[in-house]
């Protein structure tokens, strides 16, 4: 099995650093590869009960003898590359190896300042973004005015860029958002603070994962954010600014699509999301609460507090369809324990009309009602299951309902955040 996508198939937080975890260790996987996103991202690994949380990094240099690649798709803080891998080495001293692509982007310190400034002159409108500068680099790198990795490598030309950059941004940040402007000389000093160190890891990763695929190497692409935060699946405005979705693999790696033959997304067995947007089974109830305080769902990487919902079939479908799932990995059943029943939404009802598919506009999304079957719950704690037949018989239904509803077979099942905490149920 040389590709293998894991990808976000609802709101993001799904559990993609388990799954991501679980399978780099339990198969041979030489490579784990970034391919969108930056460390907006906050993946979460439980290694024998010790927690390590990734941002930027793939989850992959968690483990020894395997290659950590960040792809051409991803945008790249250099500071925090460093930061995140000093402070893994710290706690584990012995890492996989890291490769960096020369065509990433770089994030530079104004784009996050206008990340910031541009939320909060939204008002009651923003995004709800983590303030990282990301929507700001890849808005750079579509303008044709980023800055790559490999530019950094050239003092003249980094000059160049960052002065073409800010040409714009200094009138827009002194006349419209009533800011200082930014000194050119100070961010290029600030950019070429780690270049020393950042050089020997850096190469041409679309070539390196094509020969290790003609190789037959195995190669795991850790998917960042997830489908309905997709640029362009998702409930756009209220998204991240990349592809998050299967296809976004091949332009953020330099790969075919002919490469990939098992994409699995990463599925929560009740939804979350965090920031602003659409949410048809969001609740504000005592369930909602309840869900919020077991499942522990606060963001790895602001602090933020998630929003808390039932599963949401259509959701599933979609996500299914736009990446052409393979498999799901269901997450966080545990968290299900100890309720009488459990409401799984179908699909919606907007004015009046049942829509069994996503609507086709954000307006309709907006106004989409679910309409929910409600399926017998359990009371056992099931965190200590390690097979599916362990597993209390509505327990079973309920991941069985889901799989048929939801159209795409369930590989696997979590049942704490403990990488062992995970039972088979397709192999
Ligand atoms: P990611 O961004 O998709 O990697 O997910 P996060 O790490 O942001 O959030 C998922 C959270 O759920 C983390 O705290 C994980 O440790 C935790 N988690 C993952 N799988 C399970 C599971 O099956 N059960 C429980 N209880 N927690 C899980
Ligand atoms: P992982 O990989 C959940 C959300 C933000 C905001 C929107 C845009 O851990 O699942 P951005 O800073 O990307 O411009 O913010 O996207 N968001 C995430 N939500 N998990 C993530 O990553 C996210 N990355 C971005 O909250 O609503
Ligand atoms: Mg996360």
């Amino acid at each position: 099995m040389p590709a293998i996508v894991i990808l976000g198939a609802q709101w993001g937080d799904e559990g993609k650093g388990k799954a991501t975890d679980l399978l780099a260790t339990t198969d041979t996987i030489d490579y784990v590869v970034r391919t969108s996103g930056g460390h907006n991202a906050g993946h979460t690994i439980v290694i024998d009960g010790e927690r390590f949380a990734t941002h930027l990094l793939p989850t992959g240099i968690l483990t020894p003898g395997c290659t950590a690649v960040i792809g051409n798709g991803v945008v790249v803080s250099v500071p925090q590359l460093f930061n995140e891998l000093d402070g893994l080495r710290a706690k584990r001293p012995e890492l996989g190896e890291l490769v960096v692509s020369a065509s990433a982007h770089v994030i530079a310190p104004y784009h996050q300042t206008i990340d910031k400034v541009t939320e909060r002159f939204l008002g009651h409108n923003k995004i709800g973004t983590t303030g990282r500068g990301i929507g700001p680099t890849y808005g750079d790198k579509v303008n044709r005015l980023g800055i790559r990795v490999a530019d950094l490598f050239d003092e003249k030309i980094l000059t160049e860029k960052v002065e073409a950059s800010l040409e714009v941004k200094n009138q827009l940040l002194a006349k419209v958002y009533n800011r200082r402007a930014v000194e050119v000389d100070q961010v290029v000093e600030e950019l070429l603070a780690y270049v020393d160190r950042l050089r020997p890891l850096v190469a041409d990763t679309s070539l390196l994962l094509n020969q290790a695929l003609d190789r037959g190497e195995t190669v795991l692409f850790e998917g960042a954010q997830a489908t309905m935060l997709d640029v362009d699946h998702g409930t756009y405005p209220f998204v991240t600014s990349s592809s998050a979705v299967a296809g976004g693999v091949c332009t953020g790696a330099g790969i075919g699509p002919t490469r990939i033959d098992r994409v699995i997304g990463v599925i929560k067995a009740y939804t979350t999301r965090v920031g602003s947007g659409p949410f048809p089974t969001e609740l504000f109830d005592e369930d909602g609460e309840k869900l919020w305080k077991i499942g522990g769902e606060v963001g790895v990487s602001t602090g933020r507090d998630r929003r808390c919902g039932w599963y949401d079939v259509v959701v599933a479908r979609y996500a299914a369809r736009v990446n052409g799932l393979t498999d799901l990995f269901l997450t966080k059943l545990d968290v299900l324990s100890s309720w009488e029943k459990v409401p799984v939404c179908v699909a919606y009802e907007i004015d009046g009309v049942r829509h069994d598919e996503m609507p086709m506009t954000q307006t309709d999304f907006h106004h989409a009602k679910p309409i929910y079957e409600h399926l017998d719950g359990w009371w056992e704690d099931i965190s200590g299951c390690r097979t599916f037949d362990e597993l209390p018989t509505n327990a079973q239904r309920y991941v069985q309902a889901l799989e048929e509803l939801s159209g795409t077979r369930i590989w696997g099942v979590g049942v704490g955040p403990g990488r062992e905490q995970t039972l088979v149920v397709h192999d």
